[in-house]
């Protein structure tokens, strides 16, 4: 069973404020005088109004629901996951940073694919921890995380976590779900795998029971800033066992997704034929663009200087594109 940190392995820290919401469901009852919470429930809102609409103003007057409850049993409703293994918070950033903040202590090693979606590296770091690297693995026509050399190094460091994109951002490389149970079989059993699905949503197999499942040992993180376009609004998701999220609830910022939030989220899951017209919408540009570029015979990846000097090129040009941290050669 992989560990926690010592200091939070005891009572608490207990949250002192969990919220009216949170309140409310413990009651059993509403709870109509707000008057322990220090709200500027008189503020008129006239600017706010008249820019944004009555509606929006409706949603910033009260701090929310620290358990995102609604969006929770939305996303239980339709993909199966169990509520009790879903926990909210703003993005997928803020859980990879409140995963390393409930599994690792300053100066414990952590190991992702040198390359990789770069936040996590950059919060392990921001935390005291040792980033540890290996490289891709590398074959005519793919480039993917190694998931062997991932296991090696998490046994010779003594790794506390290691991170995995699946699919990778920016390989694209979609690991099966059976590599992901070997790779979790593979690992310490003192060691956490991180498993960012922020593009879970474009697999074609999206939605299956696989993908709704909590797994020993693992914490799943999906985002709505990709399939749903809420990136503004930061808002993402984790799955994994109760026993875990009640661990990231001790250290979690309680009241980081907004109401608004909260209530924008409802209302896109609401309309899910609008996410899934999106995601097959992207599906059908990915294959226009890979014809383009296959028609233009462009089957090898630039080298790190090209790339460097095309980013440079196209952000003068006004054109911001995502380019790997470290070069991938
Ligand atoms: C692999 C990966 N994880 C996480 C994120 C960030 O997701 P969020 O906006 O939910 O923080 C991105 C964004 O590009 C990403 O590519």
């Amino acid at each position: 069973m992989p560990r926690y940190p010592n200091h939070l392995t005891n009572e608490g820290p207990t949250n002192p404020f969990p919220g009216i919401k949170v309140l409310e469901r413990k009651l059993g009852h509403v709870i109509p005088h707000r008057l322990g919470s220090n709200e500027g429930l008189d503020m008129p809102h006239r600017a706010l109004r008249e820019h944004f609409g009555d509606a929006l103003a409706e949603h910033v007057y009260c701090y929310g629901d620290a358990e995102a409850l609604g969006v929770r049993q939305r996303l239980s409703k339709q993909q199966g996951i169990a509520l009790e293994t879903l926990l909210v918070d703003a993005g997928a950033d803020s859980l990879s940073a409140l995963a390393l903040r409930t599994t690792c202590e300053p100066g414990e090693t952590v190991v992702s694919t040198a390359g990789t979606y770069p936040t996590f590296g950059y919060f392990a770091k921001g935390q005291g921890c040792l980033v540890v690297e290996p490289r891709y693995h590398e074959a005519p026509g793919v480039l993917a995380p190694d998931l062997e050399a991932l296991a090696a190094a998490a046994h010779e460091e003594n790794a506390r976590l290691v991170y995995l994109a699946n699919p990778d951002n920016p390989s694209g490389h979609l690991h099966s779900d059976s590599a992901i149970l070997k790779l979790r079989d593979a690992l310490p059993d003192t060691c956490w795998l991180l498993l960012d699905e922020a593009y879970g949503d474009f697999r074609d197999d999206a939605g299956s029971e696989f993908a709704a499942k909590a797994l020993p040992g693992v914490i799943r993180l999906r985002t709505f800033s990709k399939a749903h376009g809420l990136a503004g609004l930061r808002i993402g998701y984790a799955i994994a066992d109760p026993d875990v999220l009640a661990m990231m609830m001790k250290v979690r910022i309680h009241y980081a997704v907004s109401t608004f939030t909260q209530a924008a989220a409802e209302v896109v899951l609401d309309h899910p034929e609008e996410v899934h017209q999106h995601v097959a919408d992207v599906k059908a540009r990915r294959e226009q663009l890979a014809g383009h570029f296959r028609a233009l015979g462009a089957d090898v990846l630039p080298s790190a200087e090209l790339a460097e000097q095309i980013h440079r090129e196209l952000l003068e040009a006004g054109r911001l594109i995502a380019r790997p941290a470290k070069p991938v050669d």
